[in-house]
């Protein structure tokens, strides 16, 4: 039996949209399905590693046969993902992470009062600048959902992050980004593009971007 190029690996993926309560009944989150980072965790699986899947929000059921955390905020997802990065070979970032929580979270339903009313929102934690700074030899794979300017606002992300990988998907796209099955990617590291793929179902993506990690991991002789 042939071992896959991830055998023996630990690979922590985040999937999903963070929700962040306003108050008991209402939130704010995004349009993640979580099929992006599924698709990950379930091919990380099948080129051998040992997957832990950190899911927030999603549409569907995680895969089956893969353990999976689910939490909440981007406050909880970044608690779950420290508590496991120390002893992770490679970590993915494919969920979409609130950039703004509500200040408070109001303990009962807020009443309707005025015309208008204001949200104070204060920003979350960024959980992939901060494993940029904590990590030693984890390989780190941070996603980005542009708009416009792909490429030089995920080069940014990935130098401030400290990334080995950025995987760039402009979201405005047809059959790229949230909810569909399909994705369309370029992915840079530090140097600049590295593989810039078309459009493809999530599931290819996913595998294409895992084979490049395993090729890619520290202490490989190549
Ligand atoms: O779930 P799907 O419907 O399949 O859609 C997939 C996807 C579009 C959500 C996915 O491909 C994707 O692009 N995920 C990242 C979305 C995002 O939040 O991008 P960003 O450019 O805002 O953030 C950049 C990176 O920083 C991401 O890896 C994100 O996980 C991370 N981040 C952001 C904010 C924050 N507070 N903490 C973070 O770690």
């Amino acid at each position: 039996e042939s071992l896959g190029p991830l055998q023996g690996k630990k690979v922590v993926v985040t999937a999903g949209g963070t929700v962040e309560r306003i108050d008991p009944v209402r939130y704010i989150t995004n349009d993640s399905s979580g099929k992006m980072g599924f698709a990950i965790a379930k091919a990380a699986q099948m080129l051998g590693a040992d997957v832990h899947l950190i899911a927030a929000h999603t549409d569907e059921a995680p895969p089956e046969g893969i353990s999976t955390e689910k939490v909440e905020s981007a406050q909880e997802m970044y608690e779950a993902v420290l508590r496991v990065f120390e002893n992770s070979d490679i970590v993915v970032k494919a969920a979409a992470v609130a950039d703004y929580r509500p200040a408070e979270i109001a303990a009962s339903k807020i009443k309707k009062r005025g015309e208008t009313m204001t949200l104070e929102l204060v920003k979350t934690t960024d959980i992939l600048e901060s494993l940029g700074r904590r990590k030693i030899s984890q390989f780190l794979i941070g996603f980005a959902a542009e708009t416009d300017s792909v490429e030089q606002f995920a080069q940014e992300k990935l130098k401030r992050k400290n990334c080995d990988l950025i995987v760039a998907n402009d979201v405005t796209q047809e059959g790229a980004g949230f909810g569909t099955d399909t994705n369309s990617v370029h992915i840079f590291d530090a140097e600049g593009l590295v593989l810039q793929l078309p459009v493809m179902s999530k599931e290819e993506v996913a595998l294409r971007l895992l084979t490049l990690a395993a090729e890619r991991l520290p202490g490989r002789l190549s």
